[in-house]
């Protein structure tokens, strides 16, 4: 019964991530991740910390990547789906059925997805960019989920959204709280990430219309 119902809390999630992003590009879903699951994501998170494997962020595409910290100041770990630790492949598995969802109701044959562990220290942003790269145009769709306990506005850290209007922009921001999911079109939303006063945590990743083997080819 309790699991009955939390199947259907998740598919009202998933049911509102696809109808807004058909009808506005974009989606903000919070508490798309329990407490529970946001603690064991961090664990995971520091342990990869500890490890040392994240590495500073580049901008473009692999055969073109340039480091530059003034435009985009995060350090990034790739998650490996076949080593993924358990949290990290609950993460996986509700990601998975999020994209089975979406292809059913909005037909933009996704294929795979990729996702890494990113940090923000305090002073660091993401200038305005699309993600969606110049030379691959396989990433569909854009989903960050924050994992920042008690976050307050007075933290900074929002994503800024640039929406299209008739005349001009609209922008939107939304603060990183943990739980939340945002998600949007990865090749017609301008964003940034504004500064922080504490260090800011999430899980990036895209949905790609390629198996991700295949779009550095
Ligand atoms: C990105 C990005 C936004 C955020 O990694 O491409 O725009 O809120 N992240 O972390
Ligand atoms: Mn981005």
């Amino acid at each position: 019964m309790i699991e009955e119902l939390e199947n259907e809390k998740l598919l009202q999630k998933f049911e509102q991530i696809a109808d807004r992003l058909s009808e506005k590009g974009y989606a903000i879903v919070d508490n798309f991740l329990e407490a529970q699951e946001v603690r064991n994501l961090l664990d995971v998170l520091s342990h990869h910390q500890e490890q040392g494997t994240f590495k500073k962020a580049g901008i473009g595409a692999s055969s073109q990547l340039q480091v530059d910290k003034e435009v985009r100041g995060d350090y990034i770990r790739w998650i490996e789906p076949q080593n993924a630790l358990p949290p990290t492949q609950v993460f996986l598995d509700r990601m998975d059925e999020v994209m089975h969802y979406i292809n059913r109701t909005c037909y933009l044959g996704l294929k795979d997805y990729e996702f890494h562990f990113t940090v923000y220290p305090p002073g660091s942003v993401y200038k305005r960019h699309i993600d969606q790269f110049k030379t691959n145009d396989h990433r569909k769709l854009s989903f960050i989920c924050y994992l920042n306990e008690d976050w307050l506005p007075e933290h900074g850290g929002n994503l800024r959204l640039y929406l299209p209007k008739e005349n001009g922009e609209e922008e939107v921001d939304i603060l990183p709280i943990a739980g939340r999911l945002a998600c949007f079109r990865a090749d017609l939303i301008p964003h940034e990430v504004l500064v922080a006063t504490r260090h800011r945590y999430s899980l990036t990743g895209w949905m790609l219309d390629q198996l991700k083997e295949l779009t550095f080819l």
